[in-house]
């Protein structure tokens, strides 16, 4: 058989570029999330340099899990996902060529940069103009590509997974955009083009909708592919699916101010961001819900087959981690909750339970299949990839919440005569134990990214290229 791409075939060259990448960016990201969090539990960790302090590495950490690792993810499923819903190829490859390196090389800079210093100083919007420019074009790029492909497609319809992904890449342009406006003074210092209360106000209407559709929306158009396809059983609801959809996106942007609460920001736009995160958990839950409810039937498929099993506890932690942000939000909690690691715990039930576990459950349905292969190297790893996974991630955030609450409880208590109890220190001495709880379920969490890489490894060295594109073929004339 020829290994001549066919011009019918789909282009899978880039996404198994993007999908071996989210393995390589995970394992760093979460590796230097483990060592972040051994420097907190052991400070000598930051070697007294400049470079490798704690300060400098976080936002690298956040930008390796968001960016590329996350990143890569929703690049390599939503090219999978809109070339077979909509039965057609990518509408350009070299374009498609173009994201996959441009991305790449905005990430190279952000490992460059960061460590030296070069900061916006805005959180997840950290990286210098010149490589948000770059970030930009490279965006814009890529929604021609999708949206192009979307418009020549051989289907009558738009499968609701690509709803998800288009607002996630429309919604994530304008964000960046907008919050990125800054007047550069140098190659490598820029300042925001907005002031004060209005500049955080940006900032975290940016943040929030970084969580809300880089983090949440562009994983639930990978949800609403791969949980039907794994379970081999239609979504539960399309009706739901759609209502859900416009729910969602309608919602999501107003919630920002819940980050700003008890600052200089007009108390009545915190009241309102707080109402409307409360009400987010409706749309949140009918999704999750719908996820869950496509199980209907095949709920045995869980004993054997540990990609749905990542998938299904994915949708639980969305679950969870959607219900505790809108109580989060709720201004008389978030007294207690702000500053403290009942955040970082919310953050990580969302962005490992959430986030990591549906990419990786998707990366290895996806894996097989791109390099014609029938199924993993092995089933085994992936099952003890899924309990490290599982074990790292209730470690962390069980750890977080103990903290967080004992953090804000110290913080607000006082003698009867109007002191402090405790000074920071000792708030800081009772964290202690819970930072070395995170460290090692981090660990375990990272670990698990290895047995990943491991098997992936094993599948791709025993691929057939001939197969694989003999598979694109055959899939562009079978269903999706
Ligand atoms: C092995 C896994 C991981 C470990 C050990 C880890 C560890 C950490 C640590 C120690 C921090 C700083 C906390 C602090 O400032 O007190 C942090 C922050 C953060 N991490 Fe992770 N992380 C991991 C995976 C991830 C993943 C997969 C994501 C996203 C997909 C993620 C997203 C974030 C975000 C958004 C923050 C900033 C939170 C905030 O500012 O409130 N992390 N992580
Ligand atoms: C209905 C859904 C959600 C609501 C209403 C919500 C609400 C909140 C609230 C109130 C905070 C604390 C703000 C503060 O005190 O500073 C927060 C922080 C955060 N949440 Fe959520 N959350 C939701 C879902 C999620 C999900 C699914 C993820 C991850 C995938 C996530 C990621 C984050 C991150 C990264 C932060 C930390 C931001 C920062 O300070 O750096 N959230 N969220």
């Amino acid at each position: 058989m020829s290994t001549a791409i066919s011009p019918t075939a789909y282009n899978y060259k880039v996404v198994r570029q993007f999908a071996i990448m989210t393995v390589v960016w995970g394992i760093l990201g979460m590796g230097l999330g483990v060592f972040i969090a051994s420097q907190l539990v052991w400070p000598e960790l930051n070697f007294g340099l400049p470079w490798t302090t704690f300060g400098r590495l976080r936002p690298l950490h956040t930008n390796l899990v968001i960016f590329a690792f996350g990143g890569c993810a929703l690049f390599a499923t939503s090219y999978y996902v809109v070339q077979r819903t909509c039965q057609t190829r990518l509408i350009s490859d070299s374009l498609a060529a173009f994201t996959f390196w441009g991305w790449q090389a905005v990430i190279v800079g952000a490992i460059v940069t960061l460590p030296l210093g070069y900061t916006t100083t805005k959180e997840y919007a950290e990286l210098e103009w010149p490589l948000a420019i770059l970030l930009a074009i490279v965006w814009v790029t890529y929604g021609l590509v999708f949206f192009g492909t979307i418009v020549k497609r051989k289907t009558k319809h738009i499968y609701v997974g690509n709803w998800f992904y288009g607002a996630f890449i429309v919604v994530t342009a304008m964000l960046h955009i907008v919050n990125h406006a800054s007047l550069p003074v140098s190659f490598f210092k820029s300042y925001s083009a907005y002031s004060g209360a209005t500049d955080a106000m940006i900032q975290w209407w940016y943040g929030h909708n970084a969580v809300g559709f880089f983090l949440t929306t562009g994983f639930l158009g990978m949800m609403y592919y791969f949980v039907p396809k794994q379970a081999e059983r239609p979504i539960y609801s399309y009706r739901l699916s759609i209502v859900h959809f416009w729910a969602l996106i309608t919602l999501y942007i107003w919630a920002g101010p819940h980050h700003l609460h008890y600052t200089a920001l007009p108390d009545w736009a915190q009241s309102l961001g707080m109402a409307m995160s409360i009400i987010l958990l409706a749309p949140s839950w009918g999704g999750m819900i719908n996820g869950m409810m496509t199980l209907s039937g095949a709920w045995h498929k869980l004993r054997t087959d540990p990609i749905l099993r990542f998938l299904v506890v994915s949708l639980a932690f969305y679950g969870m981690s959607t219900f505790e942000g809108p109580m989060m939000a709720i201004k008389t909690v978030n007294s207690l909750s702000h500053y403290t690691d009942w955040t970082i715990g919310h953050v990580h039930a969302g962005a490992l339970g959430w986030v990591a576990m549906i990419s990786i459950g998707a990366i290895y349905h996806m894996i097989p299949k791109l390099f014609g292969r029938a199924q993993m190297h092995s089933t085994g790893l992936i099952n003890a990839h899924f309990w490290l996974a599982t074990i790292g991630t209730v470690l962390y955030i069980a750890s977080m919440w103990v903290n967080g609450i004992t953090q804000g409880l110290m913080w607000r208590a006082i003698n009867d005569d109007g002191t402090l109890t405790y000074s920071f220190v000792e708030a800081l001495q009772a964290s202690h134990p819970g930072f070395i709880v995170r460290a090692l379920g981090g660990a375990f969490f990272a670990s698990g990214m290895l047995f990943m890489a491991y098997n992936v490894y094993r599948t791709v060295r025993a691929s057939d290229p001939a197969e694989a594109e003999a598979a694109a073929k055959i899939a562009v004339v079978g269903a999706h």
